[in-house]
């Protein structure tokens, strides 16, 4: 039974991936997002590029890059573009104005950055990620090694519920070289105030808020992929 609700929910991140990839169109910068849908999404446009499509790309994280290497996409580093066409990528929790929690694969910087260079976003999910209000998954805060305990300590103070993000209990490291502190809060949440507290956190280099930042998401439910668009 639970295999059973796996695979049906790996195969809503897999039909999302493919359908995103009908965005993208010959002589296209892409940005290739990161997670376990973007990864669906990664391998339908290596099958797409090796059949002929004509695109380059630029990856969100190691990760993503090293799965397009291998799948024979060309690449780009950030720096040498100065936009992108489309960028395309996953998501932890959305609601329905659009405000998005992203980084629970750790990569919400370098996603942020590649969003920002985008003319187009999409964000393509299973319908788990669909909320009524954003709060209730961990939002995660890039947060610089140097001086990270005063910084926890006034994410503390300020009541967001910081918790540092371990991995094999070692401190998680960003491919960007920082920590991540994962702030623990309950939907619903004020988004603006806490916004307000993170920008004005000295050592919060960057936070996984996206604030209506997609022109559409891709959402992967029981009846098929369903369109929304953000007008
Ligand atoms: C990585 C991200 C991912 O897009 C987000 O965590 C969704 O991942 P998944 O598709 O595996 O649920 O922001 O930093």
């Amino acid at each position: 039974m639970i295999t059973m609700v796996k695979d049906m929910q790996e195969n809503k991140k897999k039909i999302v991936g493919i359908k995103a990839a009908e965005y993208i169109k010959d002589g296209m910068i892409v940005g290739l997002g990161t997670g376990s849908t973007a990864k669906y999404l990664v391998e339908r446009v290596g099958e797409l590029v090796k059949d002929g499509l004509k695109i380059q790309a630029v990856a969100t994280s190691k990760a993503t890059e090293e799965q397009a290497r291998e799948l024979g996409i060309p690449l780009l580093d950030v720096n040498e573009v100065e936009y992108l066409d489309i960028a395309i990528d996953g998501v932890d929790e959305i609601d329905k104005d659009f405000n998005a929690t992203k980084g629970g694969g750790g990569a919400l910087f370098r996603e942020k950055i590649v969003a920002s260079l985008s003319k187009e976003v999409i964000w393509i999910m299973d319908d788990s990620k669909l909320v009524d209000a954003i709060g209730d998954f961990p939002l995660p805060v890039e947060i610089l090694p140097y001086g990270y305990k005063v910084t926890l300590k006034r994410l503390k103070d300020l009541g967001l519920n910081p918790v540092m993000r371990l991995k094999n209990n070692e401190l998680y490291v960003t491919d960007n070289g920082n920590y991540i502190a994962d702030l623990h809060m309950s939907a619903p949440v004020d988004v603006k105030d806490i916004k307000e507290k993170l920008d004005n956190t000295v050592g919060v280099l960057e936070t996984g808020q996206f604030l209506n930042m997609c022109n559409r998401i891709i959402v992967g439910t029981d009846d098929g992929v369903k369109i929304f668009e953000n007008k």
